[in-house]
């Protein structure tokens, strides 16, 4: 079990993570989901003991990471962010390097080879250099060498990014095969990423947690709501946020400028139907409406609204 308890972490002036508290239990595939600069890669260093949390504490099996490093460090598998490996190197040889360091007896390496070529779909590059791989074969050696050592938990940062499609389903099904006995944790900005990998999805932005659940209970948690979205000219953002005072129940999801428009997504609960009021307040301020849509709230507004700027997080 992987227990983060009010985790913070500053860079000088910059709260990278604040607050952050959540339990990953055994066996479960956790999606990590937030924004760019949003705390994913300071939370998952602290966690994989690389940095030492401000404030906070991480366990691993009620280990605490920071007093550990070196055990923890031998439970873990992790694929860091943008996947650093030795370009000159043989596949071979690089995972022979990976082990050494892990300190695999020579007598179990070829076994663990064995195991990691065959789960990672490495045999046909094996003996290739690692500059001559496409991105996707890269990132299957960086999977490899993250659970070289077998570990039971596995931490992946961003692991698809830069992949193409076909890559991306590639490197999904063999992360969605190693959670089945691992603990996984997998971090990403795309919702799709998450929603086809993950058990359950924690949502970070500015460094702190808003969202925490399967994607049923995040749909559910919004079910019964309805989006509007408006584009308006002659409109100031600032004006926007008046439209609260039509009804309470409103709440504006994000305000965003596009050329000299404002293009603003609003919820409110399907009991009330306040579109004749906003034409009405639209009117009385001379703004134009240039398009004015409803629709069903989707998994995609859920991850918008709790994350974009402008949003009710980041008022
Ligand atoms: N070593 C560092 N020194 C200073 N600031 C840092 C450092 N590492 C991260 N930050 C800042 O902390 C915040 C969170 O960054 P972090 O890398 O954890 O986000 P992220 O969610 O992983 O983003 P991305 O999706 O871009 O990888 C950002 O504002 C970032 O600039
Ligand atoms: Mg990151």
């Amino acid at each position: 079990m992987i227990k983060i308890e009010n985790l913070s972490k500053s860079f000088g002036t910059v709260e990278a993570v604040k607050d952050v508290s959540f339990v990953v239990n055994d066996g479960e595939i956790l999606g990590f989901l937030g924004p760019n600069g949003a705390g994913k890669t300071t939370t998952i260093r602290t966690i994989t003991s690389y940095l030492a949390p401000t404030k906070g504490n991480v366990y691993i099996n009620d280990l605490n990471v920071n007093d550990n490093p070196d055990e923890i460090r031998k439970q873990i598998g992790y694929l860091a962010e943008h996947n650093p490996l030795y370009d000159e190197m043989v596949v071979y040889d690089f995972l022979e390097f990976v082990a050494n360091i892990r300190q695999i007896p020579a007598v179990d390496f070829k076994a663990r080879l064995k195991d990691v070529t065959e789960l990672c779909g490495l045999k046909k590059v094996i003996y290739r250099p690692i500059k001559e791989l496409s991105k996707g074969f890269r990132q299957r050696v960086g999977l490899a060498q993250a659970i070289i050592h077998d570990p039971k938990i596995l931490i992946l940062d961003e692991p698809t990014t830069g992949l193409d499609p076909n890559q991306i389903v590639e490197i999904r099904g063999l992360i969605k095969a190693l959670g089945k006995e691992k603990t996984v944790i997998i971090s990403s900005h795309i919702l799709q990423e998450i929603q086809a990998t993950a058990d359950r999805t924690i949502i970070i932005n500015n460094g702190e947690i808003v969202a925490d659940g399967t994607v049923e209970e995040l749909m559910s948690s919004f079910k019964g709501h309805t989006m509007l979205e408006l584009e308006l000219k002659n409109a100031n953002k600032e004006d926007i946020h008046n439209l609260t005072s039509i009804n309470e129940d409103i709440k504006i999801d994000s305000v965003l400028e596009n050329k000299n428009n404002i293009i603003s997504k609003l919820e409110y609960p399907n009991n009330i139907d306040p579109r004749e009021e906003i034409f009405n307040y639209a009117l009385g301020k001379n703004w134009k409406i240039l398009e004015m849509t409803r629709h069903k709230v989707s998994l995609e507004d859920i991850f918008r609204t709790l994350t974009v700027e402008g949003g009710e997080n980041n008022d």
